[in-house]
């Protein structure tokens, strides 16, 4: 690619045939009436280019299923290039061929019988979106067998991205980034007897991964990846991170890049980003979330760090992350330092309410007296009005059986967790913003871990006789939406929060964009979401959810109140009701707060008969 005159045919066939394929100019495929056009001195519009673009796709795509090819373009704007490389973006290298305006002028009045002439050339500089990311750029002023010989050497011998750790993680990342057509090199320690020749078998396991160079020699890794390298490093969160980057740092170069997919600490990743960019490296903090299979058909991924390095690896993230109903990645810029692995945190602490949303629902409907099947079934009918894949994942786990009896009932009732919504009830405590439904789901996973101490406590007070609660199934799922409702408004507060404080200036509306697929939590709230968060930043002022919780609150109430007569242990929906009462008071009891601490301690408190907000002081016991 390249201005005319740049040189794109004669590079272009001598790089074709230095790499043993097929050359085609892309000037050749213009139309008879975008040469007239030219040769009348008449720049072509982007109507006039969006046929030509889209054969040269399509040319493209045929070819790289047979050897691959050359192909000549100026593409010179960016959308033009977006559609040049449609569905076919991890197998495309572009070259862009670089050189000042008096540069291309002289070659450009050397020429003959050119339908270019040099009145065009301001236009095309004009026109000229310069790629700032993801190209190879060559200078012009070099000699022909100079950029063959580096473009050879760049496409043949060097592979485009590298992933280190082949952990479930990793090896389906990488089989996604395979099977989207990019060179690979992987990475895998070698541990004697435990972890050995794990990236050549995978290689070997795998035909997406044919072209994928496998190593367990660190070195050798990192001199086979182009430069600037852009590696992604899937370890476990926490210190191999660290480890991992020093044992890297010194091979690389300046300008590399490394990205960071795993659940790391983002007080952690601004650490690392901080200490790398002292050493002239760029790191990308991604919160990747969706799993084994969401990692291999598509996940959802969540980058932050510095912008221009972000802009670099986007093509390998964007092509390999799940679609929104648009067909647009649900992967997205989030903002500076660690915001995108304080996101995935949120993410992952709206997903531990919505899982023991659906733990307590079940136990709600059990005690209505249905069965496992039974509660699958009442589930499955919620599909209309609460969609999600987490409702989805919990009707097949209801349904499967080992033997006559319910898997479930086999598993021992004690959750565990990794941190991430440990990490995330921190946030909002430092933070000071009342996200209390994750804290609530936290400590009902802490609480389940007891397990003995629950045994004995239950001898001493849960009821012989629970009486079923008077509250039909659809009440239930009315309470549950309004549940998730709140969840969802505390999530992306907590969120909101942070990006003021950090001046993250984070997308609330295109962050549900991308947890509408590839994610844990996503569902069809969070699709509505996306437009409520579009107008408000405050989910409750919205009017159609302020409608809605007010249709919803009244079930909600009664459900809640059956279950604590019941003793049906519901922390999350009563928190959800708890909240809101506690929330939406025009007059609270912290007045009675703010005087016992100014009795203790002299705090002082504000007056509400004193609009100036002077600190007052009284002597109490006298
Ligand atoms: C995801 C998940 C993923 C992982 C959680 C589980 O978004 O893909 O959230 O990150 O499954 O870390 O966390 P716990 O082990 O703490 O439940």
């Amino acid at each position: 690619m390249g201005v005319s005159g740049v040189g794109k045919s004669t590079i272009g066939s001598q790089l074709a045939n230095a790499l043993g394929v097929p050359f085609f100019d892309g000037d050749d495929y213009h139309p008879k009436a975008n040469i007239e056009k030219m040769g009348k001195g008449q720049p072509l519009t982007d109507d006039d280019r969006f046929g030509w673009l889209q054969q040269l796709n399509h040319l493209a795509s045929d070819q790289i299923k047979i050897q691959g090819c050359v192909i000549a373009c100026s593409a010179l704007k960016e959308s033009y290039r977006q559609m040049l490389q449609k569905d076919i973006l991890g197998s495309v290298t572009w070259v862009f061929l670089s050189g000042t305006f008096e540069t291309v002028k002289k070659r450009i009045l050397a020429r003959k019988n050119h339908f270019m002439g040099e009145a065009l050339l301001q236009s095309q500089f004009d026109t000229l979106e310069e790629p700032t990311a993801g190209v190879v750029s060559v200078d012009i002023r070099q000699t022909p067998d100079e950029i063959i010989k580096y473009l050879k050497a760049y496409i043949l011998e060097k592979t485009q991205f590298g992933v280190l750790g082949l952990g479930v993680m990793g090896k389906s990342l990488s089989r996604n980034l395979g099977q989207k057509g990019f060179k690979l090199s992987l990475f895998n320690r070698h541990v004697d007897a435990l972890e050995v020749e794990v990236a050549q078998k995978m290689v070997d396991e795998h035909k997406e991964l044919s072209s994928a160079l496998p190593f367990d020699d660190l070195v050798s890794f990192v001199q086979s990846i182009q430069t600037p390298r852009k590696i992604m490093l899937m370890v476990n969160a926490g210190k191999t991170v660290d480890q991992v980057t020093e044992d890297l740092l010194p091979h690389l170069s300046a300008n590399d890049i490394l990205i960071d997919g795993g659940n790391s600490n983002y007080l952690k990743t601004k650490e690392r980003f901080d200490y790398l960019k002292s050493k002239q490296i760029h790191f990308v903090g991604a919160g990747v979330s969706g799993g084994e299979e969401g990692a291999l058909k598509g996940p959802c991924i969540m980058p932050s760090g510095d912008e221009n390095a972000y802009a670099e690896v986007r093509p390998f993230l964007e092509a390999i992350a799940a679609k929104d109903k648009n067909d647009r990645a649900c992967c997205a810029y989030i903002g500076n330092e660690g915001s995108g692995h304080f996101v995935k945190m949120v993410h992952n602490g709206i997903e531990y309410v919505e899982m023991q949303l659906l733990a307590e629902v079940c136990t709600l409907l059990k005690h209505l007296g249905n069965d496992l099947d039974e509660i699958a079934a009442i589930l499955s009918s919620w599909k209309v009005n609460a969609n999600s894949y987490l409702l989805d994942i919990t009707i097949d786990i209801l349904r499967k059986k080992e033997g006559s009896d319910w898997l479930v009932n086999k598993i021992l009732d004690k959750a565990g967790n990794k941190g991430t919504g440990n990490w995330t009830t921190i946030a909002t405590a430092q933070l000071g913003v009342p996200s209390t439904m994750i804290a609530t789901a936290l400590f009902a996973r802490y609480a389940s871990a007891f397990k003995e101490e629950r045994i004995a406590a239950s001898a001493h007070f849960e009821s012989k006789e629970k009486p079923a609660p008077s509250i039909s199934k659809e009440e239930v799922l009315e309470a549950y939406q309004f549940a998730r409702a709140i969840n969802h408004y505390q999530g992306f507060k907590l969120i909101s929060a942070a990006s003021e404080q950090h001046n993250w200036k984070i997308n609330l509306s295109e962050l549900a964009r991308i947890w509408t697929n590839g994610c844990i939590i996503k569902s069809d709230l969070m699709i509505e979401l996306v437009e409520v968060l579009r107008e408000n930043q405050n989910i409750l002022d919205d009017t159609a959810v302020i409608d809605q919780l007010q249709q919803l609150k009244p079930s909600t109430k009664k459900v809640i109140a059956a279950a604590v007569l019941s003793e049906l242990p519901i922390p999350c929906l009563s928190e959800s009701i708890q909240f809101l009462t506690n929330f939406a008071v025009e007059n609270s009891a912290a007045n009675i707060i703010q005087a016992q601490r100014d009795y203790f301690g002299a705090h002082t408190y504000q007056r509400n008969d004193d609009e100036s907000g002077k600190a007052h002081h009284t002597h109490w016991s006298k």
